[in-house]
């Protein structure tokens, strides 16, 4: 039974990762929103830089789309040069915060005990976690995924209270396949995702489970969205390049349904 049977809506989220400005940003929303007139039965996100945030918030009010952040830090202010808190994306009409992303472990130390304190204060000021998971290409081809996994998903979940993982989602990116242009198989994509939610299960319970939003991230574009979506534990896509134009981002929204 596919993810909107079971009342989990499709979720789409554009992760623009550094790229554009806060004007390049909200003329985009602008489109996009005109782009996507008509669209029901999903949620779209965008998820600007933090200096476009603002901007993108004020414009994208009153229209389909909600705005994520890319980041949060776990403190609610002090002497954290350069960090930006939950309760300040907040402030600002932020909705979500995309956390643990494979870019943030790599290039600047991120660890799953960081994004378990992060998830936990996204989800205390009210904004709803995205919790990026994936292996690499080495632990793949070592048969390492489910253990991987199996490291990632609990301890990412380890501060969620039963009563809010409904507000939790989480999206399954393979390292191999972000901006590679190697998009994981439908069907292993799948097969992974659903090794996820039995993650979910152990961790948070099989109810947890059944309501949790779990995306697929890397290399997705209009050639392969129909196909993903087609899956059965596949909720939505989490989209780096192909969502920085309006004409590719809304035909990944506007995906068929099976
Ligand atoms: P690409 O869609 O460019 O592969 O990026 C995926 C990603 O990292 C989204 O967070």
């Amino acid at each position: 039974m596919a993810g909107a049977e079971r009342g989990r809506t499709p979720l789409v989220v554009g992760n623009w990762k550094m790229f554009k400005t806060s004007g390049e940003g909200a003329s985009f929303i602008r489109d996009l929103a005109e782009a996507l007139s008509g669209v029901k039965d999903r949620e779209i996100m965008v998820a600007p830089p933090f200096t476009g945030l603002y901007e993108a918030a004020q414009v994208a009010e009153g229209t389909c789309i909600s705005i994520a952040a890319q980041d949060v830090f776990w403190e609610r202010e002090g002497a954290y040069t350069g960090e930006v808190s939950a309760t300040m994306l907040a402030d600002l009409g932020v909705k979500a915060a995309i956390i643990g992303h494979s870019e943030r472990r790599q290039y600047f130390g991120e660890t799953d005990e960081w994004v378990a304190k992060k998830v936990c204060a996204a989800l205390d000021h009210g904004l709803q976690p995205i919790i990026c998971v994936g292996e690499s290409e080495e632990e793949r081809e070592a048969g390492a995924t489910a253990e991987v996994l199996a490291e990632q998903v609990p301890v990412g979940l380890s501060l969620v209270r039963r009563e809010d993982a409904g507000r939790v989602t989480l999206a399954y990116e393979p390292i191999w396949a972000i901006g590679t242009g190697k998009t994981a198989d439908p069907g292993v994509a799948q097969e992974a995702i659903s090794l996820v939610r039995r993650e979910v299960a152990d961790t948070l319970g099989a109810e947890a489970a059944r309501m949790t939003r779990i995306l697929y991230g890397g290399s997705v574009g209009p050639g392969n969205i129909d196909e993903l979506m087609a899956q059965p534990d596949i909720d939505g896509v989490l989209v780096g390049g192909a969502g920085l134009q309006v004409g590719s981002f809304s035909r990944i929204v506007r995906f068929e349904k099976p």
